[in-house]
């Protein structure tokens, strides 16, 4: 049975493969894309997003919201050193002939999932910043939720810095607000992009093959960019030449199909003080604790380590099997 969803993003080049794979899923209906600050500013994220919906072959309305964090004046650099300073990696994909929505992202959101006939799916894949402000505008939207699945964090370790991943340490103050919220929670975090979550040379090339097919182009030569920009960075793909781990496609990849990844509950902590692990998503391992320590939250179940094999099978599958 087809689940309705809403996503957020920042697009970003792991964005857009994840918006590609989201929409053409036979499993979900993308009711709206919201966009937020993030990899690049938002008005490059908006344009950005209503290109890729060009590419998809479907019509998805796209909503721009918050422009900054929560406390901007806390919040770090953007993520144009890997993007590119347009988000897309400089890549010539035509401006888009759709436009962005008049509503604003947050009142989307709220409206949407408030007025869902059914508990409906909700994803983000960048900063947390439009998730928080709509819970805050309107605590009761998490009751209409039947999962958050969000691409954030780390376990072991973050990539902007040793202990915070990108989407928490943009804005740790908007990820504590939607860790603290009652909603059921799914977190994709970094690790599982080391272990399995990855696409090989010959899933890339199949896709390619495909390239008649405006999304597989777009995906494809995303792929390639994400390749060069790995080598100009002068980093070594973890799992081999010619793979690559996009973030945020895993990210959708579970929200669609939670089985492509070995997971576990864990409670989770946002850590928005530290000097050194501002953004910091303190997973609790420990064996033994004082449950009195755990008063209200809910545990996270947290992706840990992906199957590859299923993983790429269900992005090809979507992808080259058309509905
Ligand atoms: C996450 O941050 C962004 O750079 C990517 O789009 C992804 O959502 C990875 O840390
Ligand atoms: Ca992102």
């Amino acid at each position: 049975m087809t689940r309705d969803v809403i996503i957020d993003c920042d697009t970003g080049l792991d964005d857009a493969v994840a918006l590609l794979l989201a929409i053409r899923s036979p499993e979900l209906n993308v009711k709206g894309i919201t966009c937020v600050n993030g990899n690049v500013g938002l008005d490059n994220v908006v344009n950005n997003t209503l290109r890729v919906v060009e590419h998809s072959g479907m019509d998805i309305p796209v909503f721009a919201g918050a422009r900054t964090a929560l406390i901007p004046e806390r919040s770090s650099d953007d993520a144009s050193y890997v993007h590119g300073k347009d988000g897309l990696g400089g890549i010539p994909f035509p401006a888009p002939t759709l436009k962005v929505q008049k509503m604003h992202a947050v009142d989307y959101i709220i409206d949407t999932i408030l007025t869902a006939e059914k508990p409906i799916d909700w994803i983000t894949l960048g900063p947390l910043t439009n998730a928080a402000l709509a819970i805050l505008k309107e605590p009761r939207i998490t009751k209409n939720v039947s999962m958050l699945t969000m691409m954030a964090g780390g376990v072991n370790a973050g990539n902007v810095t040793p202990a915070a991943e990108f989407n928490v340490y943009a804005d740790p103050e908007a990820a504590r607000v939607v860790f603290e919220s009652d909603l059921a929670k799914t977190m994709v975090p970094l690790d599982p992009l080391w272990d399995g979550g990855f696409l090989t040379p010959e899933n890339i090339s199949t896709i390619k093959e495909r390239d008649d097919l405006p999304w597989c182009s777009m995906a494809s030569r995303i792929f390639e960019r994400t390749g060069s920009l790995v080598k100009e960075l002068g980093r070594n793909p973890v799992n081999g030449a010619g793979t690559v781990s996009p973030p945020d496609l895993l990210a959708v990849a579970v929200a669609i199909d939670p089985s492509i990844t070995r997971n576990g509950e864990f409670y989770v902590n946002l850590e928005t003080q530290g000097e050194f692990t501002r953004g910091m998503t303190v997973i609790d391992r420990r064996v033994y604790y004082r449950i009195e320590e755990k008063p209200d939250i809910k545990k996270v179940r947290v992706a840990l380590q992906g199957i590859q094999n299923k993983y790429a099978g269900l992005v090809l599958d979507t992808w080259l099997k058309q509905r």
